[in-house]
């Protein structure tokens, strides 16, 4: 059999916000609407500073407002929910991101839920989990999101396919099943202790692999001819001495001579989030200020 088709998360994800673009060019000129991300940052991981960088540049790219808000590490949870409060009462922000995860003496749920929904361009607030969970309309959290893009892109309809998700994380593992329930799939939600792994990846036409665990996920695993995103982002060491690369959950090589399609790492997923974080922001500015944008909500 010929080799996975490589999804190129990439060129889809610079597509995407080429839209984000124009849609925030109509905010501004049809409506006087500037969409405005405000991102906040405790303390001085390393990885959450490359992650909040890269949001303010793409925000600001798409010609959006980008407000940041770095806090010291021993920042107290009450100065933290004040300045939440702030940013909800103000008109210029339309999405509220506090980059996971908070330092251990933060109460990530209650900072989570400080958040006004319709801010909550995380799609984290107890809300908008509820309204994906009902059918409603919310906000839907950008990593899951992202990878449905993807998947529509490659294979249209889903209805009726076997999907199973590795992972059952609050910001990937379970609204991605909720969004695959939502596009009629049959859906498996598989983890750490599910018997038998390689049988359920076995039966599935759609694995997203969210686990978080470098490469575990073997290509005979795999039903020929699934598409398979890969969503895990681990560094592990290289083959030469001191460096660091970057692996998905799914063993590419042996996957990718099984797989229909497949996400590289990187290349594949992380690209996406960021783009449906602005999308998030552009949707809700306009939802903020009760616009119509052209082509409603389904742009993307
Ligand atoms: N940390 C890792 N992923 C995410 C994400 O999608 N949103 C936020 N706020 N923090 C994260």
């Amino acid at each position: 059999m010929s080799e996975a088709k490589i999804i190129d998360g990439n060129l889809f994800s610079e597509r995407l916000r080429q839209t984000v673009a124009e849609r925030v060019r109509e905010l501004r000129v049809d409506h006087h609407v500037t969409p405005g991300l405000a991102v906040v940052l405790v303390g001085e991981d390393p990885a959450s500073q490359v992650y909040v960088r890269n949001k303010r540049k793409r925000a600001v790219e798409v010609g959006m407002n980008s407000f940041e808000h770095t806090l010291a590490a021993d920042t107290t949870e009450h100065e933290l929910l004040t300045l939440i409060a702030g940013l909800n009462d103000d008109p210029a922000v339309h999405g509220i991101l506090v980059q996971l995860p908070l330092p251990t003496h933060i109460d990530e749920q209650k900072v989570i839920a400080a958040i006004r929904p319709e801010k909550d361009v995380d799609g984290f607030h107890p809300w908008n989990v509820g309204m994906l969970a009902s059918g409603g309309v919310g906000m839907v959290p950008c990593t899951p999101f992202g990878c449905l893009l993807l998947l529509k892109d490659q294979l249209g309809s889903l209805t009726g396919l076997k999907a199973i998700v590795v992972g059952r994380s609050n910001i990937v593992g379970k609204p991605m099943a909720h969004l695959l329930l939502r596009e009629s799939c049959t859906v498996t939600i598989a983890h750490s202790r599910t018997r038998d792994l390689p049988a359920e990846i076995g039966q599935a036409d759609i694995v997203i692999a969210a686990v978080g665990r470098p490469e575990m996920i073997k290509g005979e695993w795999l039903k020929p001819g699934a598409t398979v995103i890969d969503v895990g982002i681990n560094r592990v060491p290289a083959a030469e001495p001191g460096k660091t690369r970057l692996v998905g959950d799914v063993d590419f090589a042996s996957a990718k001579a099984v797989a229909g399609a497949i996400t590289p790492v990187p290349g594949g997923v992380g690209p996406m989030t960021i783009a449906c974080l602005l999308r998030n922001t552009v949707v809700a500015a306009a939802r903020l200020n009760r616009v119509a944008l052209a082509g409603g909500e389904d742009w993307a």
